[in-house]
């Protein structure tokens, strides 16, 4: 098991597969709506299999130069619950450090809050509501150790 970036258009394929069926599908969303403008300057990590079977993907973005946004967590049905997105927000927290971040945002469904909390995410308030039906809760966590540009 190993932690990419997509790197060609077969591991894009897959990696939005993962999105879409994860976070769309069971709500009768078009493939398609997994994605967003964004997706071209965000960063991208997915856990792949020794075989390079997908089974966890999520997105990086910035906000603003120190602000990073993570969005799209998603870890494949029969492997969640075995510490996939544990190492997958890790791995994504990393990157945004190494990038001079020094606060995550996100907006985490209400299913997941328990997740982002026991990483050290705390509620700010409430989030977007998607479809009309899936409630969020924007969370933040601050990163310690952010490079300080300029010393
Ligand atoms: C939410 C999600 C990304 C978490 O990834 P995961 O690999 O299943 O989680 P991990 O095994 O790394 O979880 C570590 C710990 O977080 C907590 N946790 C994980 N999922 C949780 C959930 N849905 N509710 C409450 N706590 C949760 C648990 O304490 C868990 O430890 P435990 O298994 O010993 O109880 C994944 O379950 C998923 O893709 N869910 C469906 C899509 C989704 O909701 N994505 C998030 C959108 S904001």
């Amino acid at each position: 098991m190993q932690i990419i970036e997509p790197a060609c258009a077969e591991d894009y394929r897959n990696y939005y597969d993962l999105r879409w069926r994860i976070l769309r599908a069971p709500w009768n969303q078009p493939r398609g709506s997994e994605r967003d403008p964004q997706d071209a300057g965000s960063t991208h990590l997915m856990l792949v299999d020794a075989r390079g079977k997908p089974l966890a993907a999520g997105r990086l973005h910035f906000n603003t130069i120190r602000e990073a946004q993570i969005r799209y967590m998603a870890v494949d049905i029969p492997y969640q619950r075995n510490g996939l997105g544990s190492r997958l927000l890790a791995a994504l927290e990393h990157r945004a450090r190494a990038l001079g971040a020094a606060v995550i945002v996100l907006d985490a469904r209400e299913t997941a809050l328990g997740f982002y909390r026991k990483h050290g995410y705390q509620v700010l308030g409430s989030g977007h509501m998607l479809f009309n039906r899936i409630a969020h809760v924007r969370m933040s966590k601050p990163l310690g150790g952010a490079a300080v540009q300029g010393k």
